[in-house]
């Protein structure tokens, strides 16, 4: 066989002047996927017998032999019919054998031959030839052409490997068209059937241009290939930059002993979150951000922002929950050991437990206690938790205008937090705690949107299953969570969320109540918080009583609290200092170490004149008592109304006035009938700042006015209330209960009310109820009855008793009245 072993270096010793003289007939090598080309070196491998003795006869002779492809690659001893008709001439330059018998050669190649006919076959080729010179017309085509195939050549020399540098400077020093030719030619990686095609073309101009055309393709193929390479290798060199620096930063800060704690923080989080059942979109969250948090370094902004994150995520109750006690004997227990009182509300609580127990299912509605501050809503709820063995957390909507408030702001804001919902999960560790929402009542809403409806989507059982924070962006299940709303009043709860609540009202506590409340209550834990023994602070049940009724005036119990702590402290000092518990604290010692009485009887001093009427009001904040003062001074019949009074209350201010004149001779006998032509009225209800409403006032502003025309005094231990009409009738009125309890505060003894509200004693504390006069009427001359002193009553010791003083406006109309009326 014939192997051609090409070392790619075809450049090495060309000697154009080596030529020969050609003979006519020369025995042919056939070559096997190779072609020769004129003025090339051309190293060849021999293995076949035929050809070994070929080479063994031309070097024993002129060294000389035609090389001529074949065009069957696969055939193994291709025979004259398989070659091409066109070939070269050499002359073998050098031989070596190789042990195994074959041959190596270079044979140095000249003139470009056309066989022209085939003299034998055996033992080797022999053809007669005759040489085919090639044709060069000189033109300045010619040069640009080879300038263009030179540089052209030069730049796949330097791009691919296979080419040795040296062939760009032998290309460079051949000033030959053709030789250049023949050169570049035999150098590239050209399919057999092309490369003979250039072999074969006599027009040097032609081959050139032909080998400028597969040079640009070429090079295309190079720079095409060349630039998926540098793509490759941009893309390996940013990763491999990056893996360096980050090697690089782990040893500096390893030598700095500061490493690794954001990837031990990593992976303690994924610890921590891989232990945590989650839902399945939280799940997907978690793992995303992980990924992120992972391969981000711990300098850039994010990471802190997504660890962050995930720390919330890794802190909440999603999967923790605490077995709920059901035991009513024992939640009964909890809440009569931590309250005194509240028979009903302890009722009410007791059965909505039960309802919950025999129903745990049941999507029910929420617990809402409605009244006074501080009557024991808050730690009404504490015990509630307590008799649960729930979790307890506190929320105040008290304030809240920024619907982010309860349900955070998105991640992308700088600092954003979950709201308050999610932080009180957090804080609770469960997910079924009870959240008391106090003051709910005084939620605000503005332009940064309404906070009422977010809290509607935590409440309601119909949404609050996938209640979604703006800054977890997951949903959170809250149905296990038991809801327990605060409030001083309902009017100002959006009519929504106070759809959904189970309403307990809590009024205020009496005197007697609060007295036990104290004792039992405040006095052990005041003692306690103020380092004192059980008999260290004992406080008598009459200085108590000052307490309450001249230190405090409050529906509820905190003020007195706060009052008893300071007697606590005081006592603290003594004992501290070194004295010895003198007893019980009496009355006396009590006043002592409170100091001057914060409180009056209001009523005695307002109603000192004729004009003035003690009314019992509603407020937030439990019943209070309201004065109506009404004047008159020289004018034509018109009516001032001045306190702040809202429409409803003006109005029945006017019905009052219309009822009084149409009825004047029977009511102030001793004025003229055209009395109100001459005169203007005036009403106004201290105290000017705080606004008022409601019809309850009407019999109270009637008998100011009968007071004031007249000149009879209203008693200073009756206080009333009632709606009137036009025709004197006394019409039903709400909160009793609060009322009386306002009463008792302010040292009223007996009260006057509508007679349909008469069924609303029950509510009315039995010991509070014995203590209190109440009048239930229907007619308003029934109230004047009541309310006024008689006309020769003890008016005398009601006037004014500083002697020289300017008697004002209204006493002189009052005595001048007085005067009229005797
Ligand atoms: N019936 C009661 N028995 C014992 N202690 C009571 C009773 N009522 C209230 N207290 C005590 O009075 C204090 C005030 O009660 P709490 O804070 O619950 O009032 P609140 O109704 O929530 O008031 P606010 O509307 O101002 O929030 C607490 O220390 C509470 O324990
Ligand atoms: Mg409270």
């Amino acid at each position: 066989m014939i192997d051609v072993i090409n070392d790619g270096n075809p450049a090495r010793e060309i000697d154009v002047g080596t030529r020969q003289e050609l003979p006519g007939r020369l025995p042919v090598l056939p070559l096997r996927e190779t072609v020769p080309f004129p003025d090339t070196l051309t190293p060849l491998a021999i293995g076949q017998e035929r050809s070994i003795q070929l080479v063994n006869d031309a070097l024993a002779g002129d060294r000389m032999i035609a090389m001529v492809a074949s065009r069957e690659p696969d055939v193994e001893e291709p025979g004259s019919e398989q070659l091409y008709d066109v070939g070269v001439v050499g002359v073998i330059a050098r031989m070596m054998r190789v042990p195994d018998g074959t041959l190596r050669l270079l044979v140095q190649g000249a003139q470009r031959v056309h066989v022209d006919s085939w003299v034998q076959d055996r033992p080797y080729l022999v053809a007669e030839i005759s040489e085919q010179p090639d044709v060069v017309e000189e033109s300045p085509e010619l040069t640009a052409l080879m300038r263009s195939v030179q540089q052209t050549f030069s730049q796949i020399v330097e791009a691919v490997p296979y080419l040795p540098e040296e062939l760009q400077i032998a290309v460079a020093n051949v000033d030959e068209p053709n030789a250049l030719s023949h050169l570049i030619s035999g150098s590239l990686r050209l399919p057999t059937e092309q490369k003979q095609q250039l072999l074969e073309e006599t027009n040097v101009a032609k081959r050139l241009r032909r080998l400028t055309e597969l040079l640009a393709r070429e090079l295309e193929v190079i720079s095409i290939g060349s630039e998926i390479q540098s793509q490759v290798q941009n893309e390996m060199d940013r990763t491999q930059r990056e893996f360096v620096l980050r090697q690089q930063l782990k040893a500096i800060q390893e030598e700095l002993g500061e490493f690794d704690e954001s990837a031990a923080e990593a992976k303690e989080l994924r610890e921590q979150l891989a232990a945590i059942e989650l839902p399945e979109d939280a799940r997907k969250q978690v793992d995303r951000e992980l990924g992120r948090l992972e391969n981000l370094p711990p300098a850039a902004a994010e990471h802190g922002v997504i660890r962050t994150y995930l720390e919330w995520i890794a802190s909440l109750p999603w999967d923790k929950a605490t077995a709920d006690n059901l035991d009513l004997d024992h939640a009964a227990q909890v809440l009569d050991e931590d309250h005194y009182g509240l028979e009903q509300v302890k009722e009410r609580i007791l059965e909505f437990l039960a309802v919950r127990k025999l129903n745990p299912q049941a999507r029910g509605s929420i617990l809402s206690f409605v009244g006074p501050p501080g009557v024991g809503k808050t730690s009404l709820g504490k015990s509630i938790a307590r008799a649960l063995e729930r979790e307890f957390e506190r929320i105040s909507a008290g304030g809240v205008r920024d619907e982010a408030e309860i349900r955070g702001h998105r991640r992308t804001y700088i600092g954003a937090m979950p709201g308050t919902i999610i932080r009180a999960l957090r804080d609770a560790g469960s997910n079924n705690p009870l959240f008391m929402i106090d003051e709910i009542d005084k939620m605000g809403s503005d332009f940064r949107g309404d906070p009422a409806s977010a809290m509607l989507e935590v409440l309601d059982p119909e949404q609050n299953e996938n209640f979604r924070d703006h800054y977890l962006d997951l949903p959170f299940d809250l149905s296990s969570v038991m809801f327990i709303t605060t409030a001083n009043t309902l009017d100002t709860v959006p009519g929504p969320l106070r759809d959904r609540m189970e309403t307990i009202e809590i009024a205020g506590y009496t005197a007697d109540e609060k007295l036990q409340i104290a004792k039992r209550y405040l006095l052990p834990r005041q003692a306690e918080r103020n380092g004192l023994k059980r008999g260290q602070l004992r406080i008598t049940d009459a200085a108590l009583r000052a307490v309450i009724a001249d230190y405090t005036r409050e529906a509820g119990v905190r003020e007195l609290e706060r009052e008893i702590g300071a007697i606590a402290r005081k006592v603290a000092r003594e004992i501290a200092g070194g004295g010895t518990p003198k007893g019980s604290i009496g009355e006396a010692r009590a006043r002592e170490l409170l100091g001057r009485q914060r409180y009056h009887s209001e009523a005695k001093r307002r109603t000192r004149l004729p004009g003035v009427a003690t009314g019992l009001a509603w407020t937030p904040v439990g019943g209070d008592v309201l004065f109506i003062e009404a004047q008159a001074f020289d004018g034509e019949g018109n009516l001032q109304i001045t306190g702040q009074l809202g429409e409803v209350m003006k109005e029945s201010a006017a019905a009052a006035l219309s009822y009084v004149r149409g009825h004047l001779p029977e009511l102030a006998p001793g004025l003229p009938s055209d009395w109100f032509k001459t005169h203007d009225i005036h009403i106004h209800v201290p105290a000017g700042a705080i606004p008022k409403d409601g019809p309850s006032a009407g019999i109270t502003m009637a008998t100011a006015l009968v007071s004031l025309l007249s000149g009879r005094h209203v008693r200073d231990q009756v206080a009333m209330t009632g709606e009137m009409t036009l025709t004197g009738q006394v019409l039903p009125i709400g909160g009793l209960k609060d009322k009386a309890l306002a009463a008792q505060r302010n040292g009223i003894t007996t009260i006057i009310a509508p007679e349909l509200n008469e069924p609303d004693i029950e509510e009315i504390p039995e010991h509070l109820r014995n203590r209190l006069d109440f009048r239930f009427v229907g007619q308003i001359d029934e109230v004047l009855d009541v309310a006024l002193e008689p006309v020769d009553g003890p008016a005398p010791k009601r006037r004014p008793s500083s002697k020289g003083a300017e008697p004002s406006e209204d006493r002189v109309y009052a005595q001048h009245a007085e005067k009229k009326a005797t």
